[in-house]
């Protein structure tokens, strides 16, 4: 399975998401490559903490030089071995691979997806195809020479039978929101762009969801207000730990708890309208506070120690756990 990562901004969490989504993926026991087509900017590496490609592979060996023609196989890193943490050099029996391909160190982006870069693109992702369940693409935000060099590889013959699937990552704001619907829908959106390359249009909106990236809590909502009544005047109490249900530390004044909630209804519908909603969502992250300090991936022992939050991970399971369901991508 294809799936290619984008996002109309930079910022959005698509790579740590996406970093966290392999790494769920791979301690699932699938095999997993991670093809770093963030031209502009290739942080794959320091995500995985491999310290010799924190910002792309040395020597022109990355993916820069290989969909150039100037190197014949892209460089590949195997996380297991190469990472500096060493509880993901540890990820057990079970877990499968997990394979990075990084940009070139000092790669710049495209100017553009001329045929040999396209057809260097589409052999790449078929040799990948076959030794990988799950193939993640990060690609640069926004309509770029990355999102059409995808749209184009996938349109060609040779890869038109495998599945692709398509995630935009947006933050949960009424900007990002917008953003997320232009990208796709919008003039020389993914839509437009993908008929222009050949693909079905009904087919690819199909393949494509959201991913709400750092949703901040609003708080659980009371029995009182699930009934339509006002909040508690003392706000929900907090649970034992000191958060709530879903998110973080629960500090919020009952006029702050109203208004988010109020503002987390208006985004809602405001999503729905700019065909955002619930049916074409894969998922959503919760804001998590080791995120903000660092990217990295976050493992069970980071939970453990009490330093992530556990719904952060489940957040990245579930997302795992729906990307490989088939019934996410029924027609809706
Ligand atoms: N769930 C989250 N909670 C808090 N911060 C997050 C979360 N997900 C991502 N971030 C942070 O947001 C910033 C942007 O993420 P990044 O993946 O680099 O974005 P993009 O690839 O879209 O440019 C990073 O500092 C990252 O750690
Ligand atoms: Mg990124």
């Amino acid at each position: 399975m294809l799936v290619f990562s984008t996002s109309d901004k930079g910022g959005t969490g698509r790579s740590v998401t996406s970093c966290n989504l392999a790494y769920r993926l791979c301690m699932s026991g699938r095999n997993v490559a991670y093809v770093d087509f963030d031209f502009g900017s290739p942080t794959a590496g320091a995500l995985f903490e491999i310290s010799a490609v924190e910002r792309g592979v040395p020597n022109d060996v990355g993916l820069h030089s290989y969909l150039l023609g100037e190197t014949g196989v892209a460089a590949r890193i195997d996380v297991r071995t190469a990472s500096d943490r060493q509880a993901l050099r540890r990820m057990g029996p079970r877990a499968g691979k997990l394979v990075l391909l990084p940009g070139d160190l000092g790669g710049a982006e495209f100017l553009t997806a001329d045929e040999g870069v396209v057809s260097r693109c589409a052999e790449l992702l078929l040799t990948l195809e076959h030794e990988f369940k799950v193939i993640i693409v990060d690609l640069s935000a926004g309509r770029s020479v990355a999102l059409q060099l995808a749209l184009k590889a996938t349109a060609l013959p040779q890869l038109q039978s495998f599945t692709a699937r398509w995630l935009v990552y947006h933050r949960w704001t009424r900007q990002h929101i917008l953003a997320a619907n232009g990208l796709v829908h919008g003039p020389h959106g993914l839509m437009q762009m993908g008929k222009e390359c050949g693909h079905d249009p009904a087919a690819l909106l199909e393949s494509v969801r959201y991913v709400r990236t750092a949703v901040p809590p609003t708080t659980k909502e009371t029995p009182r207000q699930a009934k339509g009544g006002p909040p508690a005047k003392d706000g929900p109490p907090p649970a034992k730990d000191g958060t709530n249900a879903k998110q973080g530390p629960v500090d919020l004044r009952p006029a702050q708890t109203a208004w988010l909630l109020e503002q987390n209804a208006a985004l809602k519908r405001l999503a729905s309208a700019n065909q955002l909603g619930a049916s074409t969502m894969l998922g959503e992250t919760p804001v998590e506070p080791v995120l903000q300090w660092r990217e990295q991936v976050i493992l069970d022992m980071d939970v453990d120690a009490k330093i992530a939050n556990a719904a952060t991970v489940d957040a990245y399971t579930e997302l795992a756990l729906r990307l490989l369901n088939e019934a996410t991508w029924e027609r809706f």
